[in-house]
């Protein structure tokens, strides 16, 4: 990959066909309606590699898509080498944040990784939950809770890189 974003930003959970791509599809929305594409990189990858080379879960691409969310996505593992490609890494749950966290090589790596949804202040728990087993209402709550973990994450760059920010609502 060729890394020309000011910013780059990966979200991780454990088989990249729910979460992490719903996160990243929503992230990317996020930075191109601000007309920030070109300034941050947004990719996703899984702690496991069982779905690796997979388009999104049907579930999430039928949801996401009818939120206004298309998504593009080939399911891939994390590697320890996107702790060099990537400045911000945002784990789904708690066992994600751990995996993360045992591969990290240095103290750098470590304060790379962070749970998206701690960024919510209004979340009332810290992980996104895991809606493979359950039913289609699960989707749009993880779309829900992936939007509003975004949302302060991308507050925050605008913040720590001076662009220009606004909110941005959910369809
Ligand atoms: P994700 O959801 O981690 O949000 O992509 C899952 C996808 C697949 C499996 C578990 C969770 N699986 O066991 O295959």
């Amino acid at each position: 990959m060729v890394q020309t974003a000011s910013v780059s930003v990966l979200f991780v959970c454990l088989g990249n066909i729910c979460r992490s791509p719903q996160a990243e599809g929503i992230f990317r929305h996020m930075t191109r309606e601000l007309g920030l594409s070109d300034r941050v990189l947004s990719d996703s990858a899984g702690t496991a590699a069982y779905h690796q080379g997979e388009a999104p879960d049907s579930r999430t691409r039928a949801t996401s898509a009818r939120r206004g969310v298309p998504l593009q996505h080939a399911a891939r593992p994390f590697h320890v080498r996107d702790f060099d490609q990537f400045d911000h890494i945002l784990a789904m749950d708690q066992h994600n944040f751990a995996d993360l966290l045992a591969q990290a090589r240095t103290a750098e790596d470590r304060n790379k990784v962070r749970m998206l949804r701690s960024l919510d202040p209004h979340a009332d728990d810290p992980s996104v939950p895991d809606p493979y087993y359950g039913g289609a209402q699960g989707f749009d709550h993880v779309f829900d809770v992936c939007w509003n973990g975004c949302e302060p994450l991308l507050r925050e760059l605008c913040a720590l890189h001076d662009w220009p920010y606004r909110p941005i609502s959910p369809k």
